[in-house]
């Protein structure tokens, strides 16, 4: 059953998508609500009116509707639903989602989502063939994208072999499995994120640079392949996700001891940027300026929660995965460290300024395990999170 499940249904501009009508049909009876976004080529093939009609929802159409973007923006469109699912998945649209492109809503909704993303193909058996979209598919499959179908069958236009949609029903088992059966369910895993915040006085602390919108995006990556995630979380701009477990910390003192309690877990993501000093003898009252003495403050070196988990011999999680902001030789750096620390993989990226990572949507990371070092290419963070999660879900399997 898919009761109280929002699917979010991206129609591309194919002959079946007279057939996606049918499916936003058997969704609701289901007990899902559907939300429909038209391509401008599914427009050619079905009418906004009917699919809003079956839908009993509004049907969004255009990236630049100033009108849409007042009522809910393309973000958070994209991350309202539990499921996105692309029926038909045309050629183009495959490619445009495995280059990451985003040039109209469709594709931006997919770039943008942190959701599961379910897709039907259907095209031509010559165009599923062409070593072009098996490409676009294998890439698609690593992003962590699952696929149903194509059925084999006599096609529109006159040909026989893969390339039909999927019929309707499929679509729905798949979803079902998609959203019931993640390849993570019944695994615990933490998540850490955000800064610390360590305090001076009441009024100023030490902090590291951290938006927290990775580590939140990881922690519901994780969540949507099923995984039973606790996100430990200093003081972030980005809201962390709905429906999973969530303590608020402050300084890393409070998220070492966070992190204990949360132990034992699967897998630990530590994705925070943890302050590395603390002050000493932080002041209860604010500091006054007098104008001739400066504090004399004093540091104490925080615990490292990465280094005192990757090294436990009782409750050590099976996998952890570390992360390293680095300004240069990065590989080299994040090696030495995840040598250092202990942890099994760590998550490497470049952050210096001209990068635009720190604080931006994207991300370009590079996996360092005892055995790999992968690149991996500049996605989304959501996407990031979603190929970092399938890799997790990979490991434990
Ligand atoms: O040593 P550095 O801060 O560069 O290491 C980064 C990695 O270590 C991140 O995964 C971060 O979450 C973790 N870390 C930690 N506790 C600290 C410092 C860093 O868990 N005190």
């Amino acid at each position: 059953m898919l009761s109280g499940k929002k699917i979010l249904l991206v129609i591309g501009g194919g002959i079946a998508a007279f057939k996606s009508q049918d499916l936003i049909r058997r969704l609701r009876e289901r007990g899902a609500t559907v939300t429909p976004v038209l391509t401008k080529a599914a427009e050619e093939f079905v009418t906004p009116l009917s699919v809003s009609a079956l839908a009993a929802q509004k049907v969004y159409r255009d990236l630049f509707d100033l009108t849409d973007e007042a009522e809910m923006g393309h973000i958070e469109l994209s991350r309202a639903a539990n499921l996105v699912i692309v029926a038909p998945a045309t050629a183009d649209l495959m490619a445009k989602m495995a280059g990451g492109h985003a040039n109209d809503l469709a594709t931006t909704l997919l770039l943008a989502t942190d959701k599961p993303v379910l897709i039907a193909p259907s095209m031509n058996v010559r165009m599923w063939e062409h070593a072009a979209t098996q490409r676009n598919l294998t890439t698609l499959s690593e992003d962590g994208i699952h696929v149903v179908g194509p059925d084999n069958g006599d096609m529109a236009c006159g040909e026989y072999g893969p390339g039909r949609m999927a019929e309707p029903a499929s679509i729905i088992d798949a979803a079902e499995s998609v959203l019931l059966n993640g390849p993570l369910k019944g695994k615990r895993i933490l998540v850490t994120s955000g800064p610390t915040h360590e305090p001076i006085d009441p009024v100023r602390y030490i902090a590291n640079r951290s938006s927290g919108a990775q580590g939140s995006a990881i922690a519901s990556a994780l969540s949507a392949l099923g995984a039973n995630v606790i996100f430990v979380t200093g003081p972030a701009d980005v809201a962390p996700p709905d429906g999973i477990e969530v303590v608020q910390v402050e300084t890393a003192r409070q998220m070492m001891e966070a992190v204990s309690y949360a132990l034992p877990v699967d897998t630990a993501v530590f994705a925070a940027a943890v302050a590395d000093w603390r002050v000493k003898g932080a002041s209860d009252k604010k500091m006054k300026k007098d104008g001739q003495t400066l504090p004399d403050l004093q540091l104490l070196e925080n615990p490292d929660i990465l280094a005192t988990v990757s090294q436990m011999t009782d409750n050590r999680p099976k996998l952890v995965v570390g992360f390293a902001a680095e300004t240069d030789d990065v590989i080299a750096n994040a090696t030495k460290k995840r040598e250092r620390k202990g942890c099994d993989w760590i998550v490497a990226n470049d952050v210096s300024p001209e990068t635009g990572i720190m604080g931006g949507d994207e991300n370009a990371v590079i996996v360092i395990s005892d055995t790999d070092t992968e690149t991996w290419p500049r996605l989304s963070k959501a996407q990031t999170a979603m190929r970092l999660a399938s890799k997790i879900a990979e490991a434990l399997s």
